[in-house]
């Protein structure tokens, strides 16, 4: 298999058919990922067992980022996820909400090195104590395991451009640990269609098990 990054979405590469991100930071990995140079240019391995969206990247190929994005990002915990987006938005920024104190302090020390990542100490269930300092974005996702994830997802969509797109990372067993996932995904997918063009919905298991991620337009 050629070691040549082959590209698969904007400042996503394929290396011997894992996921690498340009380091934005060279010389640095996050949360211990693989580092990986070829000639003289440093990528970090995007491990879809530890980020919902490289899981997506694997079966969905294109992402909606592009190099000047600016991004809303709900629920972004330590920045695993934060960090890849970092590395694809060179001219674009993203705003990282969390509202755990831990977490949101290691996206502080993250925005030091990485200074397209703006963390937002904020509780994602109410976007007005927000809404002034983002503006409006070009994408956004979500990732909060809370039994109202679609409400709070809905509630953001106002920051939304038009014609834009947003993702939700699904977690089945958050919202109800009876029915089988599959049968959640398609309620989430009925109640986004309510007012919103439903693109995809992924299934990213195995990496990610009882996980979906949907995609809408706005
Ligand atoms: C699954 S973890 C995030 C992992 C991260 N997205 C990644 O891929 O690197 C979910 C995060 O959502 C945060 N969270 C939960 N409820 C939230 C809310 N209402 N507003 C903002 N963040 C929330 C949690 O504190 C947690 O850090």
């Amino acid at each position: 298999m050629t070691e040549e990054p082959i590209p698969v979405s904007h400042g996503v590469f394929k290396i011997q058919g894992n996921i690498y991100t340009l380091n934005l930071v060279p010389g640095k990995s996050v949360y211990g990922e693989e580092l990986f140079l070829y000639k003289d240019v440093e990528y970090r391995r995007w491990d879809p067992r530890r980020s919902k969206l490289g899981a997506f990247l694997i079966k969905e190929k294109d992402l909606p980022f592009r190099y000047d994005s600016v991004v809303l990002y709900l629920g972004a915990g330590d920045g695993t996820t934060v960090s890849h987006l970092s590395d694809i938005l060179t001219h674009g920024k993203v705003f990282a909400v969390e509202v755990a104190k831990k977490p949101y302090r290691n996206l502080l020390e993250l925005s030091k090195k990485r200074k397209n990542i703006f963390p937002v100490l904020a509780d994602a269930r109410n976007p007005e104590n927000y809404k002034d300092i983002i503006g409006k974005v070009d994408v956004i996702y979500q990732d909060i395991a809370q039994r109202d994830q679609v409400e709070i997802f809905l509630k953001n969509l106002f920051l939304l451009e038009e014609e834009r797109f947003a993702l939700i990372a699904v977690k089945a067993r958050s919202m109800d640990v009876s029915s089988p996932p599959k049968e959640m995904y398609r309620k989430v997918e009925k109640r986004l269609e309510e007012r919103h063009e439903v693109i995809s919905c992924v299934d990213i298991s195995p990496w990610q098990k009882d996980h979906a991620i949907v995609v809408i337009k706005r």
